[in-house]
């Protein structure tokens, strides 16, 4: 009896301590090499006034309140959650994540995070042509 408390109660302890052990060692998923290499068929220059306008609007709706306005990872929504929204203006970002990387998290999701899919056939149902978009907005407003 003794020890059957014990035990739930180390199971407790355990369960409590859980997700800061989780959030502390976890890794965004690296895409697979086929889109690691795949290239960004959107040059974000080309886009028109009103390209860049609905992808402004499309990033405001959808991604700021978590990666916030300025890209720092910082949005409404961020305070408490335990994996932070990738801040995509730390310096050397951009440099480091491929377009393929943000297009394929983006695309599908990262699990066990709050980060959901937004691609074709999810709840935001986003095309693969605006998740490019998207790609190419953050690299050339929020990298540094
Ligand atoms: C509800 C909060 C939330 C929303 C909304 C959100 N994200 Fe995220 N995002 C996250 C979190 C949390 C992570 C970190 C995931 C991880 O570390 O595994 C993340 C990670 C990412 C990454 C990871 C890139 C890398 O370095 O591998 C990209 C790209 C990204 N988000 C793009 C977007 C885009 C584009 C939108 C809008 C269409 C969006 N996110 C909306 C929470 C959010």
């Amino acid at each position: 009896m003794k020890t059957a408390l014990m035990l739930s109660v180390l199971g407790l302890l355990l369960v409590a301590a859980t997700p800061a052990i989780s959030a502390d060692k976890h890794q965004t998923p690296n895409a697979p090499a086929e889109f690691q290499s795949k290239k960004n068929p959107i040059e974000f220059d080309e886009l028109d006034e009103k390209a860049v306008k609905s992808v402004e609007r499309l990033y405001g709706g959808k991604c700021k309140k978590c990666h916030g306005e300025e890209g720092g990872g910082d949005g409404t929504a961020a305070a408490d959650m335990l994996i932070k929204p990738t801040a995509f203006n730390a310096p050397g970002y951009a440099a480091k994540r491929s377009d393929g990387q943000l297009f394929w998290i983006t695309l599908n999701g990262s699990p066990n995070t709050e980060m959901k899919g937004f691609g074709p056939g999810t709840d935001n149902n986003l095309s693969e042509q605006e998740i490019w978009k998207l790609v190419a907005f953050i690299k050339n407003r929020f990298a540094k």
